[in-house]
């Protein structure tokens, strides 16, 4: 640990020695003082890490000392001693934006980590707060951030980063809900924030009121709530999440107050998550609007055959309730649901006389057919915001045992979501009538997908739609 400079302060110069002898041993330099006023005098003159204090001293006692050091923006941290350690006498100490306080009577070691514990949280303070670094915290946010593509893993990694960052007793997140509503929490945490904080909700819709990032210093809160404890320091900064909201980081301790640096950091943390947010909007919107145009294509692919017609839009549902039964992310079934849709698009490209024969397929119109998932992947490929779906819609006939198409890959080796659609692809087309053959029952499908499980279909895929199934849908008799 990194050397500091430490005054011990108390009217008895027996106890200053025990101090002094504890601190010096680990290498710290020392002053000594016998009351508050001679404290500031050698606050003055050189700069000071910690204060150890009694409370109980002539002339000028600890609190005094304490609110004129703070008057004059002396940042030491201040332990203090206290012979009557009741809640009361501690609250009041912090409050007045102390770091900590210990009991009397004296204990060596409890001394000697209290004064660790608060001057490596300085030099943990300092060294991130300090540091003129910004651009890389705002470079390591933006990195972490990109690596995600929905909404809750961007806000996740903001909150993250920014209490690392800002280190606050408070942190909390308050998005607009519905159109003309004021901010409600979305996220709260912190030791500032636990077991409710009535001030805060009071003061919400004053610090809610800016287009512009805002700090409110110790003090400045009473105004608004004067409930409010007055070492508090609060930073707001706006995010355009959704319908906007903002980012909210708080201390509750004057030495600790945040400083307008603070600020320009926490607006930037902002202004990324939003922009951040907004690119995915945009991704998504566009998406949206491609899957549209997409569709289309799939309609007219099933207008040439009626007995397809809403085969690929009850995939893309099926799909989803399997990959939510299994437990997927919100953006694999977003990708589950899109593949569904679209994963015969390529069929366009096969001749209607194939696509609408009645009877076996020969060989030739069989190897026709076998090109649609080549086609389809064609086709999304040229959508980069579909990207992802290529591989699904491309190995969506693939079977476990090697035996598929297109390219006869094997087991784990076929892309899960592909393994995925496949199993409710099968399951859609046998209780649906085609061309070919009637519907089956559900309750054969079930039977055909079980007995087919672990040579055409991935058998612990089958387990969790025969679950899904036996939830969702009624077994009725042929
Ligand atoms: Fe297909």
């Amino acid at each position: 640990m990194q050397q500091h400079t430490i005054l011990l302060v108390d009217d008895e110069a027996g106890i200053l020695d025990i101090y002094r002898e504890v601190v010096e041993e680990e290498g710290h330099t020392v002053l000594t003082a016998g009351n508050g006023r001679e404290a500031l005098d050698m606050l003055a003159a050189q700069p000071v890490d910690l204060v150890v204090s009694d409370i109980r001293m002539p002339v000028l006692d600890g609190h005094a000392m304490l609110d004129e050091m703070r008057r004059r923006g002396m940042d030491a941290d201040v332990i203090f001693l206290t012979g009557y350690a009741t809640v009361d006498s501690a609250v009041q100490c912090l409050s007045r934006g102390a770091s900590d306080y210990l009991e009397k009577p004296f204990n060596v070691f409890k001394f000697r980590d209290k004064v660790h514990a608060v001057l490596n949280k300085r030099q943990q303070r300092r060294a991130q707060l300090d540091a003129p670094d910004a651009l890389g915290l705002v470079h390591n946010l933006r990195e972490a951030i990109a690596a995600h593509s929905d909404f809750k893993s961007i806000v996740r990694e903001l909150l993250s980063h920014t209490r690392k960052v800002f280190d606050p007793d408070g942190l909390a997140l308050y998005l607009v809900g519905s159109k003309g509503a004021a901010p409600s929490p979305k996220v709260v945490w912190g030791e500032a924030f636990r077991g409710g904080c009535d001030w805060f909700e009071a003061a919400a819709p004053h610090l809610f009121t800016s287009d512009d990032p805002a700090l409110f210093s110790p003090g400045e809160l009473t105004a608004y709530v004067p409930d409010c404890p007055s070492a508090v320091s609060v930073m707001c900064a706006p995010v355009a999440m959704g319908r906007g909201g903002y980012l909210v980081v708080m201390r509750s301790c004057e030495s600790r107050a945040y400083t307008s640096a603070n600020l320009s950091l926490l607006a930037l943390f902002a202004m990324h998550g939003t922009s951040a947010f907004e690119t995915l909007r945009v991704g998504r919107k566009m998406q949206e609007m491609n899957l549209e145009i997409i569709t289309s294509h799939v309609a007219s692919v099933e207008a040439k055959d009626i007995y397809t017609k809403g085969h690929s839009e009850r995939v893309g549902q099926y799909a989803v309730l399997l990959g939510r039964q299994m437990g997927l992310p919100e953006r694999e079934l977003e990708l589950l649901r899109f593949a569904g849709i679209l994963h015969d698009v390529g069929k366009i490209g096969i001749p209607d006389e194939i696509l609408n024969k009645a009877g076996r397929l020969t060989e030739d119109e069989f190897a026709r057919m076998r090109q649609h998932p080549a086609m389809g992947r064609d086709i999304v490929s040229k959508i980069s915001s579909f990207k992802e779906l290529v591989p699904i819609i491309y190995h969506h006939h693939e079977r476990v045992d090697g035996a598929g198409y297109p390219d006869g890959l094997i087991g784990d080796s076929i892309p899960f979501l592909a393994r995925l659609i496949s199993v409710v692809d099968g399951f859609e087309a046998m209780t649906s009538d085609r061309s070919y053959q009637k519907a089956r029952s559900v309750e054969d499908t079930v039977s055909i997908l079980r007995g087919n499980a672990g040579t055409q279909w991935d058998a612990a895929i089958v387990d969790a739609w025969c679950d899904v199934v036996h939830k969702e849908f009624l077994f009725l008799p042929n």
